[in-house]
């Protein structure tokens, strides 16, 4: 079964054709990261806008990729929540008229559910149930996948994501966005060991998580040594960060191992590219004797086709949207009908 899949959630348009929800046919892919970058982060009218110009050569390009044609594609999916409304909206708008004009049925895909799928991508091998640990530009959360379509968030973080708040800390160090990656970059540099930075925790509420007094802590060292004319030892405290970032998500991680039984791990979302965050899981996961899969790189970020993926079990499933299909900005992954 080919499935057209479409994300357009934040600031990457993405189209892809997914066969049985394990193969990629194709993944045609634009990213607005560079335009963007000019104001610091994304803005959503840009965003919205720059879809709307890239949705359908990139529709031509992923069939051509895949070598098929659209006669050959048996249903279209589409990221429906949650993300910029503005944006969501452009792909869910364009994937039912594709939708309508091929007779396929049409299937909504909640934005983290993919992410997670992102995996059956890279490993055949892999079935629920298992543990996920999503963690991403918008969203951190420890989720019980107990099928393909059955999941329970049983931790989260409480205020900013992980990816947001690296994104964050990147821009007060002056480094381009999205900050995740050049503060990666720059962090592997260093050992680190040199700035003390808050770890968080939520009481009575051992998954949960917290990024927004460290994402404050940075703000404040990097304004204090402005202030004072100091100058800081940026690889240091990019590596040093990192780890903050690695100790919040990482033994809460292992702690719902732990509590749930689960013997299976997979990282999912944007910032499942970050070495220190990788390295910490692998060795833990070592340690506990739990299995991990992290994903490759290129599927850790938005794409189309984990929309793909998880688009084909939710079909299976029996999930299907009518013509009236609507964006949504936020949506639990567990309220998802
Ligand atoms: O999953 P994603 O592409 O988009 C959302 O669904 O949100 O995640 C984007 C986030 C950004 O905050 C970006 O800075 C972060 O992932 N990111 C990283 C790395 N690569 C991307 N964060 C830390 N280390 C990285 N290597």
């Amino acid at each position: 079964m080919n499935i057209l899949a479409f994300e357009s959630s934040c600031d990457e348009t993405a189209v892809s054709v997914v066969r049985d929800g394990r193969t990629v046919l194709s993944d045609a892919i634009l990213s607005q990261a560079d335009m963007h970058a000019l104001y610091g982060g994304v803005v959503p009218e840009i965003a919205s806008r720059k879809h709307v110009e890239a949705i359908a050569g990139l529709t031509e390009q992923a069939l051509a990729d895949a070598g098929v044609s659209k006669q050959d594609i048996d249903a279209v999916a589409v990221t429906y929540a949650p993300g910029l409304i503005g944006a969501v909206l452009v792909g869910v708008s364009f994937a039912k008229s594709v939708a309508y004009a091929l007779g396929v049925p049409l299937v909504p895909v909640h934005h983290i559910r993919g992410h997670i799928a992102a995996n059956y991508l890279a490993f055949p091998e892999l079935k629920p149930p298992f543990l996920a640990l999503a963690i991403s530009g918008g969203n951190t959360m420890i989720v019980d996948v107990k099928d393909y379509t059955d999941m329970e968030i049983i931790g989260a973080t409480r205020d900013d994501a992980a990816g947001e708040c690296f994104d964050k800390a990147a821009r007060v160090l002056g480094l381009p966005y999205p900050g995740g990656k050049p503060m990666d970059l720059l962090g592997q540099t260093s050992q680190g060991g040199k700035y003390v930075l808050p770890r968080a925790h939520v009481e009575g509420a051992e998954l949960d998580m917290s990024f927004s007094g460290l994402k404050t802590a940075v703000v404040n060292l990097v304004h204090n040594a402005e202030q004072k004319g100091e100058t800081l030892d940026a690889p240091a405290l990019a590596r040093d960060f990192a780890q903050a970032v690695s100790d919040e998500l990482v033994p809460r991680a292992m702690l719902a191992a732990r509590q749930t039984g689960y013997r299976v791990m997979v990282a999912a979302g944007g910032v499942a590219a970050n070495s220190v965050i990788r390295s910490d899981l692998e060795a833990a996961c070592r340690a506990a004797g739990i299995t991990l899969y992290l994903p490759p790189l290129k599927l850790c970020g938005d794409n189309g086709a984990m929309i793909g993926s998880q688009g084909y079990y939710e079909y299976l499933a029996g999930k299907r949207a009518g013509w009236d299909l609507n964006a949504y900005a936020t949506m639990d992954l567990n309220e998802v009908e």
